[in-house]
Parts: structure tokens; C-alpha cells; sequence
């Protein structure tokens, strides 16, 4: 089956899933019968281009790099609205938006917008962005059952490793009451080094050399970025109505080290998190912030880049993900996954 992509968002991610889909060519078309073509790109700097054939990859990628345009395909586009609109007339069986534009933490967008027009245009959208279900799963989920497509997201938290997924599809009829998590590898990072007595700002800065960081790493050390990750998380498995704004939010900064290296001395470790749950009214709280752990708390245990989910069920007791390290593979191989998972149920 043919699958025809438009990538919003031409990035670290968006370029990493085209090499992977690249190197994934072979097992793509004989495990799962999926043929994918390029056919739109946008971005804000280098333009946008549209092929009916399929763009010349390659080529693109050759100028984003290099800082260049991207060369022009056979159809005008200028922005991304137009690129989603040409994929909407696409003839291929699967008509895939790919947005991987960065979160914005006001309001997630303009990531609502071009999923929102993707779902009009009868496209499925799939996303790394962590804005669109942070802000809007609810409208945005009913917006695509109502038009038969779907919208998937499983790159927005964790990177590859698959907790909606897990949830969706192996833990049927499951409730899940609450969480708790680190699931900011920055902060975490940085926690780890504080405790280990060096200084704040050296360890921001290596985690910004890693590209781990965010663009603006303040969305790591004020806690927004772990608060639309709690929003994004219980909106999805606790159908919760949450915005990062709605989340009880409290950052680190490098005032933090006392508490850090005062918990370390207690034999206890101090780590940045995320929790949600379910008071007897109904109404969902969820709060970020620096909280001291026991050494025998596997949050505790979590050093460095490592970060972990416990979801509270009801039918399963406590079921904890633990992700080691993250990367652009992984995140990319999320949006590779959420494609096989359009491909599974598609005519
Ligand atoms: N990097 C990771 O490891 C990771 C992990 C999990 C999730 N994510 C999420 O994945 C998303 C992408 O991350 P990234 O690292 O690839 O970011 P990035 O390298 O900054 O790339 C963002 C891309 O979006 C484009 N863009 C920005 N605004 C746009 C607009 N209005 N219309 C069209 N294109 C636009 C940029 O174009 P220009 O280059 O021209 O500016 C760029 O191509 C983010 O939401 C991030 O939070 C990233």
C-alpha cells in the first residue's frame, strides 16, 4: 500500500525519520506491504516544496543542512497549510501528515493547527510534538474519529519508548487511576550532577551540547516541559481535560543544588516529579516540581538521562517503564511506529 508523507517540521526529528524510513525500506514493504513516498516538506526558514511523485529526498536534506532553500517540487507551495492542503489530493490509499514543529508552550501551536487542517484535508497526522496532546487531545481525537482518521502522538513522551500504545493496546479495559514519573531528561540530568557537587550551569550546558535540552532550556528547568508531558499523559490515559497551565508547577534552578546535595548526604535523592491523579470528586490533579526520595524509590534511582513512568492501574497494580537513555532514533522510530500503526488498520 502506498503511503504518500508530508513533513511539517524538517528538523533533528523529521530528518532522522526519513533516514530511518530509508534504512526501515526493506522490512516496511515486506512485513507490512508499505510503500512510502515524500511528497511535501515544510519548514519555516528553508520554505516549503510539494512533488506529486515524491520529492527528492535527499536533495532536501542536502539543503536543509546546508542552510539552503529547498529545492522547488512540481506543485507551488509557500507555507504549511499549503503542503497539507496538496497532500489532501494526493491519490494515495494512506495520506500521512508528519509534524514535528517545535512545542510552543503558550497554547501548542501552530502544531493544533496544521494537525487540525491535516484532519480536514482527510490526512492522518502523527506527531512528536507534545503541544497537540497537551492542549487538545479531546477535541482533536474526536475531530479525527469524526472524519475516519487518526491522530497518533506516541513520539511526545519518552521519545520511542510506547506508553499510549502500551496502554491502548495491551492493557485493555485497564483504568488508570494515577501516575508518577521523571520523564525530563534534562532536569534529571542536571539533578544528578548537583548531587554529585558540580555546578548547575556546566551541566545545562552539556546537556544542551547533547541536543537533549530544549531549543529554549527554560522549558526544561521551569518544569513546563515535564507539565505538558503530565498533560499530554493524562488527557490520554486518565481522559483528563488538562493544559500544562493546569499543572501545579514548580522548576529547578541552581538555588537547588543545597537541596540536592543535602538530600544526597540523608541517603535520599532529590528528582524533578511528575504525578497525576484522581480525587473523589473526579477533578484530576497533577503537579512537577523537585520532591526527596527515599533511595529504595526506583524515581530515585534514575540517574542522569534516565527517565521512568509508574502508571497506578486498577486490574494490574503498579506497572513501571523504565527508559535508560534517550535519542533522536528513538523519537524517530516512534513516528515510524504510529505509521505501522495506521498500516495495521487500514483497508
Ligand atoms: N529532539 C528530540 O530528541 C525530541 C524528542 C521527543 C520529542 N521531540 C519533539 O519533536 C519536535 C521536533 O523536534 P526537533 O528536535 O526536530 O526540533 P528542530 O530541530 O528545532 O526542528 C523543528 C522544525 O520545525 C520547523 N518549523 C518551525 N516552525 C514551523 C512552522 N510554523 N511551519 C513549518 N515548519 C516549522 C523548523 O524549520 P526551520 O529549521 O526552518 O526553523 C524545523 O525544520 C518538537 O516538538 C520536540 O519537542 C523532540
Amino acid at each position: 500500500m502506498r503511503a504518500d508523507l508530508a513533513l511539517v517540521g524538517f528538523g533533528n526529528v523529521g530528518r532522522r525519520f526519513v533516514t530511518l524510513l530509508a534504512e526501515r525500506r526493506t522490512c516496511l514493504q515486506r512485513d507490512y506491504d508499505l510503500d512510502c513516498r515524500i511528497v511535501g516538506i515544510s519548514t519555516r526558514r528553508h520554505r516549503a516544496a510539494f512533488s506529486t511523485g515524491g520529492l527528492d529526498v535527499a536533495a532536501a536534506f542536502d539543503c536543509v543542512s546546508a542552510g539552503r532553500l529547498l529545492p522547488d517540487g512540481d506543485r507551488p507551495v509557500n507555507t504549511a497549510a499549503d503542503v497539507i492542503d496538496a497532500l489532501g489530493t494526493s491519490d494515495a490509499p494512506l495520506r500521512v501528515l508528519i509534524e514535528t514543529t517545535p512545542l510552543t508552550i503558550a497554547d501548542g501551536q501552530p502544531a493544533i493547527a496544521h494537525i487540525e487542517a491535516a484532519i480536514d484535508a482527510g490526512c492522518h497526522a502523527i506527531t512528536a510534538n507534545k503541544g497537540p496532546a497537551a492542549f487538545a487531545y479531546r477535541q482533536l481525537s474526536e475531530r479525527a474519529r469524526a472524519a475516519g482518521v487518526s491522530f497518533l502522538f506516541e513520539g511526545a513522551v519518552m521519545d520511542g519508548v510506547p506508553i499510549f500504545n502500551l496502554v491502548r493496546e495491551a492493557m485493555p479495559a485497564i483504568a488508570i487511576r494515577g501516575f508518577r514519573g521523571v520523564v525530563n531528561s534534562t532536569t534529571n540530568y542536571i539533578l544528578s550532577a548537583l548531587e554529585d557537587g558540580e555546578e548547575f550551569a556546566p551541566a545545562l550546558g552539556a546537556m544542551q551540547a547533547a541536543g537533549i535540552a530544549e531549543a529554549d532550556p527554560s522549558l526544561d528547568v521551569d518544569g513546563w516541559d515535564a507539565a505538558a508531558k503530565t498533560a499530554a499523559l493524562a488527557n490520554v490515559l486518565m481522559a483528563a481535560d488538562l493544559n500544562p497551565r493546569g499543572v501545579d508547577r514548580t522548576g529547578i534552578g541552581p538555588e537547588t543544588a543545597d537541596r540536592a546535595r543535602s538530600a544526597r548526604a540523608r541517603g535520599n535523592r532529590l528528582r524533578l516529579v511528575a504525578t497525576a491523579s484522581r480525587s473523589i470528586s473526579g477533578a484530576i490533579q497533577a503537579t512537577v516540581g523537585p520532591v526527596e526520595l527515599a533511595s529504595d524509590d526506583l524515581l530515585a534511582s534514575l540517574r542522569g538521562p534516565a527517565n521512568a513512568l509508574v502508571l497506578h492501574t486498577d486490574l494490574l497494580g503498579d506497572v513501571a517503564i523504565h527508559q535508560l537513555g534517550g535519542d533522536l532514533t528513538m523519537t524517530a522510530y516512534a513516528l515510524m511506529s504510529d505509521l505501522i500503526a495506521l498500516r495495521r488498520t487500514a483497508a
